[in-house]
């Protein structure tokens, strides 16, 4: 029988219609079925509230990445990531960061753009006047939407409006600049930009289409920097000079070519979005706006750090970013373990958390490079790998390191041989 994915109403059945569903069009066995559907932290209703079709939550490990000092301050930094690694190197890079003080971080402000794209309109340059020329109104129109943000001191704040040369001719585009203190923004911006299209077209004879948040949110920047001392950064018989040479031929190889900056940022990523999931925010938000502001702040993909030697000779790393994370609405405010994540870190701003999520990925970006730049990563990847693969294989306890121990040693990081390591092991055990 051919299988249908045509299933009606998915979202009206009950937890056991979809599970049954589901369970006949896979095949899953009652134990698969048993995985997919334990929610852990969450309760069923939860998660089935959150979004559509739910059958259940897939998890994710959740690590503390520590010696993170931001700004005098020290904080233990929950993230949530699938991938080996990235928490361990985070540490370290924070723990080398620690003698020279730590991170210290800054930021623009929490404000997001909303774009409403108008069409139509033979005057391109005269629409964009007269809709300057409606900016008060634009305003309160949009405050009259949110008055809660607006009392903590939020708000739209501002209008600017830009003419577009597009395929489809002259687009007059308006952002409506607001201030979305402690939310990530999304849904306060996109009502906005949907209550002051339809007088835009009044004003103007055009027609709207798009009313939508801007994730390339160049006014919420943030930034950190930190001073790697060239002697607390040198590795196994590599002295440190040699390493804050090492970097920065790294760092100029991902900014002078795309192929290598998207690995580069990647790895700055994986910090990133560690955190931005374990508190609960919209990764890919984050995601967007990264790599859209390291190809539009120079007119090329870039990097989205920078690294030089100071007059020591000492390493000294930067980023800038946009950062659209929230502390208010959003999974952040209704997921358990997003809650205390958040308490963890202690942050009392989404400002605040923004600037730590920015350490975190210029602490990341110094481990890669350091580790490319001198021994390579795959040694420290595979010690934790091998232990994967051991359990993988069946080992247990003890057995996981013994195994993950040898298969390092003999670099054949492999399922096939940890089966054999594992059956000589046990052999050893019983005789
Ligand atoms: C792997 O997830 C991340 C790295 O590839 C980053 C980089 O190459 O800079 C190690």
């Amino acid at each position: 029988m051919v299988k249908s994915s045509d299933v009606s109403g998915f979202y009206k059945k009950s937890p056991e219609d979809r599970w049954q569903i589901i369970r006949s069009f896979g095949d899953l066995t009652d134990a698969e079925i048993e995985t997919i559907r334990n929610t852990g932290a969450l309760k069923f209703d939860q998660v089935d509230r959150m979004i559509e079709n739910v059958v259940g939550a897939m998890p994710i490990p959740l690590g503390i990445a520590v010696n993170f000092r931001i700004n005098g301050r020290d904080y233990l930094v929950p993230m949530a990531i699938e991938e080996p690694s990235v928490v361990a190197a985070a540490s370290n890079a924070a723990r080398m960061a620690r003698e020279r003080g730590g991170f210290t971080t800054s930021a623009s402000g929490p404000i997001m753009i909303g774009q409403i794209q108008l069409v139509g309109v033979p005057d391109p340059h005269g629409a964009r006047m007269t809709i300057l020329a409606h900016r008060d109104e634009i305003l309160s129109i949009a405050n009259e939407k949110d008055p809660m943000l607006v009392k903590v001191g939020g708000g739209a704040k501002d209008v600017e409006v830009r003419v577009v040369d597009s395929k489809r001719g002259h687009m007059v585009v308006t952002h409506l600049i607001v201030d979305c203190r402690d939310a990530m923004g999304a849904n306060a911006v996109n009502t906005m930009a949907e209550a002051v299209a339809p007088r835009i077209e009044e004003w103007t004879g055009g027609r709207v289409y798009l009313r939508i948040i801007s994730n390339l949110a160049v006014r919420r920047l943030v930034r950190a920097r930190a001073v790697f001392a060239k002697d607390s950064i040198r590795t196994g018989e590599i002295p440190g000079d040699e390493v804050v040479e090492g970097i920065l031929e790294a760092y100029a190889f991902a900014d002078a070519d795309p192929f290598r900056c998207a690995t580069h940022n990647k790895g700055i990523m994986n910090g990133i979005d560690a955190v931005v999931v374990a508190t609960g925010n919209d990764w890919r938000a984050i995601e967007a706006g990264a790599h859209a502001y390291a190809a539009w702040k120079s007119g090329g993909y870039r990097s989205l750090t920078a690294w030089e030697k100071d007059a020591n000779g000492d390493l000294v790393g930067t980023i800038e970013l946009p950062m659209a994370v929230g502390l208010v609405g959003g999974a952040t405010a209704v997921h358990p373990t997003a809650k205390a994540n958040v308490k963890l870190l202690g942050v009392k701003s989404a400002q605040e958390l923004a600037e730590v999520i920015a350490a975190v990925g210029l602490a990341q970006n110094f481990a890669a490079l350091r580790a490319l730049a001198t021994e390579g990563i795959q040694k420290g990847h595979m010690a934790l790998h091998a232990r994967n693969v051991a359990a993988t294989v069946g080992a247990i306890g003890d057995e996981i390191d013994r195994v993950a121990e040898i298969l390092v040693k003999e670099r054949k990081v492999r399922m096939d041989r940890a089966k054999d390591v594992l059956a000589e092991i046990r052999t050893r055990k019983s005789t």
